[in-house]
């Protein structure tokens, strides 16, 4: 990734970035060569205040951002009874039929996506917050509203947008994004239906020149070095650090997580409204039953369950605990410090990349 070395000043030139909604794997892959990247959409601006400082003061020169996600047509303010009164009583029912039906306790407490309501008030205080802080890059999913690509390049960062096709890539290139992250179907979180392969190419013709970073199963050497030859500068990793020390999954999640397939992830609008690939679980089973109703729209279904999901993670809920996953799920190999996971993908891209040298002069190339 030459160019976006270039830009970064990160010391791998073949890894990228490094996505974590835990600010202890964002920081991990910055000191390991990559550029971590902060998934804090889900923190108040209070705690992004704190991360950000915190990212700063550990990290010094070291390249390093924060992702929000800012979808358009969300409410205009963080109002949670407002958009409780809109609820269908079928599916206040349905999920309170899961909390009996699993014996999920009540202790009181609201999920990570029930404690705010995801506004544009929402939004913009936690850009503000961030923006008070030079920050290097700032990420943002699902979508790029112009207005805050022109905050963060006032005060100096570059933008990385990520998009899901080819069609989005224009918009945010339009809107003034500096880096297209690729993201194809294969990957955890929130997620389109084209597949990396098919994907990244388009997006590289699209990127009218600007640099590429290839996400959605990228969770081994093989898949950064398929990425360098699909014309990516480099790749963007969520999946591979989930079962990272610093992560820090629970002991249910940790084990779902080491034991799941290529074929134990799904798409579900069952968490936020929009389709998200996570691993399959009870949970996902019970929304996709036949008469289960059907989830409402971001940020209603935020609501919705936001509550219900927090407990069942915080009382390790066995049937319904599962997290946001790609399919490169399939690839993690026991619990690993993320240093110890960025250095087994960089030496064996080099070895993977050696040997296609070798491939390369049987090929015709001399
Ligand atoms: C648990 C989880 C949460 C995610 N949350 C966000 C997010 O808040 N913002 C965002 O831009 N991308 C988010 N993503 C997507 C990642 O940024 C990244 O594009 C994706 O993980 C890459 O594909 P991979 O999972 O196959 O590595 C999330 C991914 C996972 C696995």
């Amino acid at each position: 990734m030459g160019r976006v070395q270039d830009l970064l000043g990160c010391s791998h030139s073949i890894f990228g970035f490094g996505f974590g909604s835990s600010i202890d794997v964002a920081i991990a892959v910055s000191r390991s060569g990559g550029v971590g990247i902060w998934g804090c959409t889900r923190q108040t601006p209070d705690e992004i205040e704190a991360g950000v400082s915190r990212m700063k003061a550990e990290l010094g020169d070291l390249p390093w951002g924060v992702d929000l996600v800012i979808p358009a047509g969300m409410p205009e303010r963080d109002d949670r009874s407002a958009i409780e009164s809109t609820l269908p009583p079928e599916h206040v029912e349905f999920v309170s039929s899961m909390r009996q039906r699993y014996g999920v306790p009540d202790d009181g407490l609201p999920g990570m996506r029930s404690r705010f309501v995801r506004s544009e008030e929402t939004a913009r205080d936690q850009l503000a917050v961030a923006m008070d802080h030079r920050i290097p890059v700032l990420a943002l999913g699902v979508g790029s509203p112009t207005w805050a690509v022109e905050q963060a390049h006032d005060q100096g960062s570059l933008i990385v947008s990520l998009v899901g096709r080819p069609a989005h890539a224009e918009t945010a290139i339009r809107a003034g994004a500096d880096i297209l992250v690729a993201q194809g179907t294969d990957s955890g979180g929130h997620t389109g239906p084209i597949g990396t392969f098919t994907l990244v190419p388009l997006v590289v013709e699209a990127a009218g020149g600007r640099p590429v970073l290839a996400a959605g199963g990228v969770a081994t050497g093989r898949h950064i070095a398929a990425a360098m030859a699909l014309g990516a500068d480099g790749v963007w990793v969520g999946t591979a650090f989930l079962a990272s020390v610093e992560a820090a999954p629970s002991p249910v999640l940790l084990e779902k997580l080491l034991a799941a397939d290529a074929t134990d992830t799904v798409v579900s609008r069952s968490v936020s409204g929009k389709t998200l690939r996570m691993l399959r679980s009870a949970w996902s089973d019970e929304w996709s039953a036949a008469g289960a109703p059907e989830p409402l729209k971001m940020p209603h279904q935020d609501i919705l369950i936001g509550d219900l999901l927090g407990q069942v993670m915080r009382h390790d809920v066995a049937p319904l605990v599962h997290e946001g996953a790609g399919q490169g799920v399939v690839h993690l190999a026991g619990q690993q410090t993320v240093a110890e996971i960025m250095d087994g993908l960089v030496s064996e891209v080099e070895g993977v990349l050696a040997d296609l040298d070798v491939d390369g002069s049987r090929a015709g190339r001399t």
